[in-house]
Parts: C-alpha cells; sequence; structure tokens
C-alpha cells in the first residue's frame, strides 16, 4: 500500500469483491473477516496512534487482550512494555515505511514492518503493522555464521594438512643424473602436460609426481594418487569415474564420486598405469581428450580438469608396440618423459640420503644414532635392487634394531656387509684382504644359490662343484644349515 492509497479502492480493486456495496457496515464486516483469518500478528492504529483492530495471534504474541489493546495507543502500550520501542510510533512521524526488530516481554526477536495508509487527501488514516517471531531464525543465523568459520577454519586446516602430506624440499639428490631429472622437473611443473615417469619401483616416482605438482600452479589444489595395480579390476572403473546412485549392488545408496573429479583442480597420478585394464584406457583416453567424465551408470557428463601424471615401472613403450597397451593414449600420457634413474645408477646420492634418513628416522624415535663410516661404505657399495625405498628400510631397520650409539656393519642386513663381486666397482677394494673377501663373495654366493635351489644336489649341479663340496659350503655359510 502506498501513499495516496486508500483501503476502499484496495478493496474495490479485488476482483472477488467487486459485489460488495460501498455501505461502510458491510466494508467492515469483509474487513474483520479478513483479519480474522490472518494467521500472522497484525496490529492496525488509526492515524493518531490509536488501536483499531488486531489478529487473533496479538494475544499470544504479545501476551495481551485484544480487547485491552483495541482503544489504547501505542504510546501507552509501549510505555507498558508490551513491545519495545513502537514502530507504529515511528511511522506517525515519520510517515513511511519501516522495518525493524522489537524485544517482546518474553525477550524474543520481534521483526516487524508498519505501513502507513494515507486517505485522498493524504493523511495518515492507519498504520498497519506485521510482526514475526524471529528468535528461531537468529538463532539459526547465529549457528550458521559459526558453521561458517568452522567451515572456513577446516578450510585453512587442511590446505595445511595438505601442504604438510605434500612436503616441499625434502627430495634429496646430489648427483648430476639426478640432477638433470631435477632440471626436467623445474622446467615443466608449472607447464600443464601430461607427465610420464619411468623408472624401477622405489627409485621416487610418486614423490617426484607431488614435487611436480607442489611445483605447479596447481598446488593449491588436490593431489590424488592411484594405485592402477592396487585396486581390483571391477572396482577400478568406479573409483576412478565414480558411479550413480544403485548403479549395482554392493554400491553406496547415494552414489559415489570418482577419483578423476576429486582431482578437480589438481593433479592425479596414475601409479602403474601400465597395469591399467585395455577397456579402461579407452575411456581414460575419452577423458583427457574431452575433459569430462560419465560416471559408471549415468549419462551426464561430468566436468573434470586436472594435470595427468603417470607412472611406471614397465616398459610402457615395448607393451605399447606390442598392443598391450594402446598407443593412442601412450602419446598422450607421454607428452613429457621423465626416466627417473635406479639408486645404483646415481652412488652420489647414496651419501645424502643416509644423512637424510638418519636425521628423520632418529627423531622420529628420538634416538640419536649416527653411522660409522665402514657402515656407509657398505651402504655405498651396495647394489640397491630396492632403490631409495630399501635404503630407507634398512637404515629405519638398522637404527630401531642396533643397541649403541654408532651402527656398525655388523647391524646390518648381511646381503648388503658382503662384497659384492657382481657389482663392485674398481675403487671399492676392502682392506680386510683377499682371503677374507673371497670367503665373503663365496658366502653370499652359496647363501644366494641355496636360496634359490633349495637343494644342495641343486646348488652343486649350477655352481659347477660337486655335491659333498656344496654340502660342505652350505653347512659352513649357512648357519641353521648345519644338518644340510
Ligand atoms: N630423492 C629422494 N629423497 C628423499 N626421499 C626419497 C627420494 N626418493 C625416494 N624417496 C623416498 O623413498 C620412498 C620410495 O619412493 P617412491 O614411493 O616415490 O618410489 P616409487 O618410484 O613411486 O615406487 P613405486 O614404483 O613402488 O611406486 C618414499 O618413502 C620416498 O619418500
Ligand atoms: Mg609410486
Amino acid at each position: 500500500m502506498n501513499r495516496g492509497h486508500t483501503i476502499e479502492k484496495d478493496i474495490e480493486r479485488n476482483g472477488a469483491m467487486t459485489n460488495v456495496k460501498n455501505s461502510n457496515d458491510e466494508l467492515k464486516n469483509y474487513f474483520n473477516e479478513i483479519i480474522d483469518s490472518i494467521s500472522e500478528d497484525l496490529l492496525i492504529s488509526d492515524g493518531k496512534g490509536v488501536v483499531v483492530r488486531v489478529s487473533p495471534s496479538f494475544e499470544e504474541f504479545y501476551g495481551i487482550e485484544e480487547k485491552k489493546a483495541i482503544g489504547r495507543t501505542v504510546y501507552e502500550l509501549e510505555e507498558e512494555g508490551v513491545f519495545k520501542p513502537s514502530v507504529i510510533a515511528r511511522v506517525i512521524s515519520r510517515k513511511e515505511k519501516i522495518t525493524m526488530t522489537q524485544k517482546d516481554r518474553r525477550n524474543r526477536d520481534i521483526l516487524v514492518t508498519a505501513t502507513p495508509v494515507f486517505d485522498e487527501a493524504g493523511k495518515l488514516k492507519f498504520v498497519v503493522s506485521f510482526s514475526r517471531d524471529i528468535t528461531e531464525m537468529n538463532r539459526l543465523q547465529k549457528r550458521y555464521s559459526g558453521l561458517e568459520r568452522k567451515v572456513e577454519k577446516y578450510t585453512v586446516e587442511l590446505n595445511r594438512l595438505r601442504r604438510e602430506a605434500i612436503p616441499e624440499k625434502n627430495v634429496i639428490w646430489k648427483s648430476t643424473a639426478m640432477e638433470k631429472v631435477m632440471d626436467t622437473i623445474r622446467r615443466v611443473a608449472d607447464v600443464d602436460a601430461n607427465v610420464l615417469l619411468l623408472g624401477e619401483s622405489g627409485v621416487g616416482k610418486t614423490m617426484l609426481a607431488k614435487e611436480l605438482h607442489q611445483r605447479s600452479s596447481r598446488s593449491e589444489g588436490p593431489f590424488i594418487d592411484i594405485n592402477c595395480a592396487a585396486i581390483p579390476e571391477n572396482l577400478l572403473e568406479s573409483e576412478l569415474f565414480g558411479y550413480e546412485k544403485g548403479a549395482f549392488t554392493g554400491a553406496d545408496s547415494r552414489g559415489k564420486t570418482g577419483l578423476m573429479k576429486l582431482a578437480d583442480g589438481g593433479t592425479l597420478l596414475l601409479d602403474e598405469i601400465s597395469e591399467l585394464p585395455l577397456t579402461l584406457q579407452g575411456k581414460l583416453l575419452k577423458a583427457i581428450q574431452e575433459k569430462f567424465v560419465i560416471r559408471v551408470g549415468g549419462t551426464t557428463p561430468i566436468d573434470v580438469d586436472f594435470r595427468l601424471i603417470s607412472a611406471s615401472n614397465r616398459p610402457l613403450d615395448q607393451y605399447a608396440e606390442e598392443g598391450k597397451f594402446r598407443k593412442d593414449l601412450y602419446y598422450r600420457v607421454n607428452v613429457v618423459n621423465i626416466r627417473v634413474p635406479s639408486l645404483a645408477e646415481r652412488e652420489n646420492d647414496i651419501i645424502p640420503l643416509i644423512s637424510h634418513f638418519t636425521d628423520m628416522f632418529a627423531e622420529k624415535y628420538g634416538m640419536d644414532k649416527q653411522f660409522s663410516p665402514k657402515a656407509k661404505e657398505c651402504l655405498v657399495r651396495y647394489s640397491w635392487p630396492g632403490n631409495v625405498r630399501e635404503l630407507s628400510n634398512v637404515i629405519e631397520r638398522a637404527l630401531v634394531t642396533c643397541d649403541g650409539e654408532t651402527i656398525q656393519p655388523e647391524d646390518l642386513p648381511e646381503e648388503i656387509t658382503t662384497y659384492d663381486a657382481f657389482t663392485a666397482s674398481e675403487a671399492a677394494i676392502p682392506e680386510e684382504g683377499l682371503n677374507v673377501l673371497l670367503e665373503r663373495v663365496e658366502g653370499a654366493v652359496i647363501r644366494r644359490a641355496y636360496k634359490k635351489y633349495g637343494t644342495t644336489v641343486s646348488v652343486a649341479k649350477h655352481l659347477k662343484i660337486s655335491q659333498p663340496t656344496a654340502y660342505r659350503k652350505v653347512r659352513k655359510y649357512i648357519e641353521n644349515q648345519s644338518n644340510a
């Protein structure tokens, strides 16, 4: 109702009211009926603030009977504390629509909107005010703000944990071979190209993938790592692409977001990509090319935006030649190719890695232990078929099991302390003398052969020695085989 409108005119405009004769009484009857049917709290005063009508819920709202309110002024009611402050009083003085909050007797928050109604001469005739209890809404609002603050706090926390889960500066290297790798990593990190990391198990492919992510513009986004060999083939598809609710028996009834969608805005690492079944290779290729996925059991395309890093310890190019891996997918994932050299190819990294892991595990277990120079020499000489992971495991075990403060060669696993004649570099001449050295080599060969062939007959055959000699040597070098 705006300035200049009259109630009579408003009612006339209403189609349902066209038959109403304009007699004042009849109008009043309809008017009263309308007000009685209103479930919200309504109060009408005349232009001087005298209450002329209230709706049935007024009493419940303000705790005062209708008949006790009618005829009183809003100024009196305000003074008695029925409502505070009176909005109507303000509308009367300002002659415009006002919305504000009030407190009622029970200290509830009430939202009131009061509107002036003028007669044709522009004189204030009525003030109509609507009230609503917003205590609950305010309570929810407060809770909502509280939750919003919590979400904000958790987001900050989550990002912090993410950063911690991907430590920034712990790729350790010194060798030129690794310097080249790190150089490539630095150069391609911020180019959004797909990267293929190749190298033996344990050389640090996963770690370098994290390093790439960390150095890229996507570092604030998620880093999702999935091992294609570790997940059963029938689950891999729904893990990667997600599924709709009820897509298959045993599926979560709410459906599931796939890892590709989870990697949105970040990096997806497909580890052991050579193990991806051919059917999924096609689906992956499509997802990479078209940048959307369709969930299992679904039809709607879902946009995905991730940087793909693939890793493999298999010769993927050969797989592609042999038809074990889709060629088109191979070209797609192999835009940038990084071969991570085995630890044996980068001997210069071993000493810095020993220091790194010693510090790391010493801190983890709250101890202060060091490797003796001789023990270090053994570690440097060893061939490390399990690469950095094996080195890390050996150091952790030695730290935990060694009693003294200095770790000696005796504290290391036998295969490491045994001089490895097959991989020893020319420079590595041990000071113990030839006989001790030959015995070690012999012992190592016998142990390996016995482990591999299981019987002295077979050992004799493969090592081209007589069976009694094999028997004797197994007894000599394998402690618990003294009855061999
Ligand atoms: N240069 C390095 N500096 C420090 N730690 C390293 C380095 N390289 C590897 N590591 C550590 O060695 C372990 C094995 O590395 P990672 O898991 O990255 O190897 P991987 O090549 O991915 O192995 P897999 O083929 O089995 O997946 C990890 O604990 C990693 O943190
Ligand atoms: Mg890995």
